[in-house]
């Protein structure tokens, strides 16, 4: 049991896990990745009692970092699942090196994305169906639960949020390219510009980033964790969902007549 660590103070350490969370045995830390690139890809892990999801995983790139990453927190070998918000290789290549390190792990993911993963190689594995099954108790009682957010941008693509934590793990949502990276926004106008450029290419459509953000009304959001760019806390929270529904991306712009 810990106080409640402030977002928007911490800043990222390369060298060891970034803790974001923590409470009654449930935490949540940001492992990297230590990409210099725009494209950075943010990996998560969420430790509750026993078990240990990963949260977009990575590209096979990456495995050797994240996995010492994990080493740093529990032994990489009790990671019990891995969370795939859909099936591009940047978040999910590396699935065949964590099921050869974990093979009793489970990935959690949609059916759309499930038709596609065992072409990265490995088709023999347990997987929970997050549109069968969109919540996900953990043996110590506390939630996660999966929200769908089709063409955002894959028709499989869903976001995944922590009850405990009130974490909403966005995947590419919210995701933003960056030559300036920081762990969290600290300006939200700037940040909308980092937003856009990747949005305008890869969300579908207005309809579809308004339907979504109407899913979340429901849900009570303390931070959006993206799988590129900067976590956005608290204080953005609002004017994040706003951007969302103002949004004219994807065939809004391709095919404007
Ligand atoms: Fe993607
Ligand atoms: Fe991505």
């Amino acid at each position: 049991m810990q106080s409640k660590i402030m977002l928007d103070e911490i800043q990222a350490d390369m060298q060891t896990p970034t803790l974001l969370h923590e409470k009654d045995g449930h935490a949540i830390y940001w492992l990297g990745i230590t990409e210099e690139s725009v494209f950075r890809c943010n990996v998560y892990l969420i430790v509750d009692g026993d078990e240990a999801i990963l949260v977009d995983p990575g590209s096979r790139n990456h495995f050797e970092q994240v996995r010492a990453r994990v080493s740093q927190i529990i032994c990489p070998e009790k990671i019990t699942g891995m969370i795939l918000c859909h099936q591009d290789p940047d978040v999910a290549a590396s699935m065949v090196d964590w099921l050869q390190l974990c093979p009793a792990s489970t990935v959690f993911t949609s059916p759309r994305a499930q038709v596609l993963l065992p072409y990265f190689g490995v088709k023999d594995y347990a997987w929970h169906d997050i549109e069968d099954e969109p919540v996900y108790c953990f043996a110590s009682g506390r939630k996660i639960r999966f929200v769908t957010a089709p063409f955002l941008h894959s028709p499989a693509a869903f976001t995944t949020y922590d009850e405990s934590s009130s974490f909403l793990f966005s995947g590419d949502i919210w995701a933003a390219l960056m030559t300036s990276w920081q762990l969290t926004v600290s300006e939200f106008s700037g940040h909308c510009a980092q937003m856009d450029i990747f949005h305008m290419d890869y969300m579908a459509s207005n309809i579809a980033a308004r339907g979504f953000v109407a899913k979340l009304d429901a849900l009570v959001i303390d931070a959006i964790l993206p799988q590129h760019g900067s976590i956005i806390p608290a204080q953005f929270v609002s004017p994040a969902l706003e951007y969302l529904r103002a949004l004219q991306c994807g065939t809004d712009i391709a095919y404007p007549a």
